[in-house]
């Protein structure tokens, strides 16, 4: 894990975040060591086209794809929910990584597969059109106006997530930051291919049937804080916007 941090054209970091906190401790050391390397869904360091594990999401499973797991809470409690549906989830933080890691030895999930490292250096391999659900719960917020284009949820995402995925495919997004939600929903009215599925407050002020929460989104709660939860769905193909 001593990559650097990936870089874009112009020789800026992509990520902004934290590889590592901690030193992992010997038990999580070995599920990096040993049960990371039979997860990873591709190399980051390549830009070839991922192709499926035949049995792994689509034609025959459902794909879903969660974005910054932080500890992975979320996207075990999904697996193990949910065994006839393939999650990958995507987080360069390896001491998350490494507490997914334990939750799926734990748990005995057979359906995750994992991306260590900057999601924007996967959702252009992906294949198109295979992936039904994506979560991106409680971002980073950036809340300094000029740090605001270093959040993940932006129309260059919204436009790398239309690409891989499905018609009707929902994008499942969570803040406590009211600014970064109000951002959240200004990117998907200029997008094309997303529409906020909200009817009224109460679709976007509680969580969906059978939520499983995540640590940030607890800790913010605890502060008493309300999170907005804000959901969106891909339009058809040829549909207009
Ligand atoms: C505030 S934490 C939230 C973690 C988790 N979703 C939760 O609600 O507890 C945001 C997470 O997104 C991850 N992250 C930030 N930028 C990312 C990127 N470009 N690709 C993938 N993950 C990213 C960070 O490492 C961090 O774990």
């Amino acid at each position: 894990m001593s990559r650097d941090m990936p870089k874009d054209p112009s020789g800026k970091p992509m990520w902004y975040g934290r590889r590592r906190t901690h030193k992992l401790r010997p038990g999580r050391q070995r599920l990096v060591d040993d049960l990371l390397p039979r997860l990873l869904i591709a190399d980051p360091a390549k830009d070839a086209p991922i192709t499926l594990d035949p049995g792994f999401g689509p034609p025959d499973r459902e794909l879903r794809l969660e974005i910054g797991f932080g500890a992975g809470e979320h996207l075990s409690g999904e697996a193990a929910a949910s065994p006839n549906v393939d999650f990958i989830g995507c987080e360069p933080f390896i001491n998350g990584v490494a507490a997914l890691l334990a939750d799926v030895e734990r748990l005995d999930l057979k359906n995750i597969r994992v991306f260590d490292d900057d999601v924007r250096l996967l959702l252009g391999r992906l294949p198109e059109n295979t992936v039904s659900v994506v979560y991106i719960l409680f971002p980073d917020p950036w809340p300094k106006a000029r740090h605001n284009r270093r959040r993940i949820f932006q129309y260059e995402t919204l436009d790398m997530l239309a690409r891989i995925a499905r018609d009707g495919a929902l994008l499942q997004f969570a803040s406590d930051h009211m600014d970064y939600a109000a951002w959240a929903l200004a990117e998907v009215r200029r997008h094309p291919d997303w529409v906020w599925t909200a009817r009224g407050p109460a679709d976007w002020r509680n969580p969906p049937e059978g939520w499983v929460s995540t640590r940030y989104e607890a800790k913010a709660v605890r502060k008493g804080d309300k999170p907005a939860y804000l959901a969106f769905r891909r339009r058809a193909r040829g549909q207009a916007g």
